[in-house]
């Protein structure tokens, strides 16, 4: 496995390597890798003759007062973690690599990251898509997996991939939980253990929610006021938002039908963890 940190060496050897044919499988993330990463790994090894991971977190999808300075980091044991899970290049760049000091260029996409968590953080999208477009002609792959965990991110990037006419395939992957049902998220280490066990409440609540839609509620309101209640009466938990949408357009519905997926936020203690699920059992 090698380990590329120079832009420049990282663009001329991809060049090189997709000359040769093979397909370049990518999957972009910021390190501290769990299973929910692996799992993506997992993907992109079986879809791509050259598997290749980024680690790099990018100061610019955090806002101010965020978590970019804490961030976990720990780049030795990510790359043993790529190295078992048959990574062949990981490219770790450094920030003034990847922003030198006179960077003035960013990507938006409008319209679907200005609600959910675009409204919540609202520079965090231009900074994910700016990054992941930077990336993508860098490593110049095939495809590139992303996970369901962050549902509008992956919406986010089939839309710029498809706007900017981007020759890549935007590969998604569902959520990989712990044993508990508690998504898998590199911040989960900040929890303690009491706001561990409170954190479980997110995932309950999308089960709670899928419940009503078995009995038959439809009405989207209804489900929600149920949700922010379940939630609410956790004392460490602070919702930031509870919304049912339709899984391409991330626009609000009021009746609930086999495209609706309910999208969550919340606070646990300072930990910001979001979550979501389809509603209706579509087997
Ligand atoms: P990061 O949070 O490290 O996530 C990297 C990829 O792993 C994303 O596609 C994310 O959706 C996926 N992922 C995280 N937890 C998951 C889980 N429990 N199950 C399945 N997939 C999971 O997302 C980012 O980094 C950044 O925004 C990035 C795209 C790299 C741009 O900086």
């Amino acid at each position: 496995m090698e380990i590329v940190e120079s832009v420049q060496e990282m663009q001329q050897h991809m060049a090189s390597v997709r000359a040769s044919g093979k397909t370049i499988a990518f999957v972009p993330t910021m390190g501290f890798l769990h299973e929910g990463h692996l799992s993506l790994l997992n993907e992109g090894r079986h879809r791509g003759d050259v598997l290749v991971l980024s680690i790099f977190v990018n100061p610019t999808q955090f806002g101010q007062g965020e978590d970019f300075e804490d961030y976990p980091r720990d780049l030795k044991q990510d790359c043993d973690l790529a190295e078992e899970a048959g990574v062949d290049v990981v490219f770790a760049p450094s920030v003034a690599a990847m922003y030198p000091s006179d960077y003035a260029t960013e990507v938006n996409v409008s319209g679907i990251t200005s609600g959910l968590c675009g409204a919540s953080r609202p520079s965090h999208f231009r900074g994910v898509c700016t990054v992941v477009t930077k990336l993508f002609h860098i490593v110049q792959p095939h495809l590139a997996v992303f996970g369901a965990k962050d549902f509008q991110q992956l919406a986010v990037i089939k839309k710029m991939t498809r706007d900017l006419n981007l020759p890549i395939e935007i590969v998604g992957m569902p959520i990989f939980r712990e044993q508990d049902g508690l998504a898998m998220s590199s911040r989960n280490i900040y929890l303690n253990p009491q706001q561990r066990h409170q954190a479980l409440a997110l995932f309950q609540a999308i089960a709670l929610a899928r419940d009503l839609v078995k009995n038959r509620e439809r009405d989207s309101g209804s489900i929600i006021s149920t949700v922010s209640d379940y939630l609410g009466a956790h004392s460490l938990i602070r919702i930031d938002y509870v919304t049912i949408c339709h899984q391409l357009t991330l626009q609000p519905q009021q009746q609930i039908d086999s495209d609706s997926v309910l999208l969550l936020a919340a606070f646990v203690g300072q930990t910001r963890l979001i979550d979501n699920g389809y509603l209706m059992d579509l087997s």
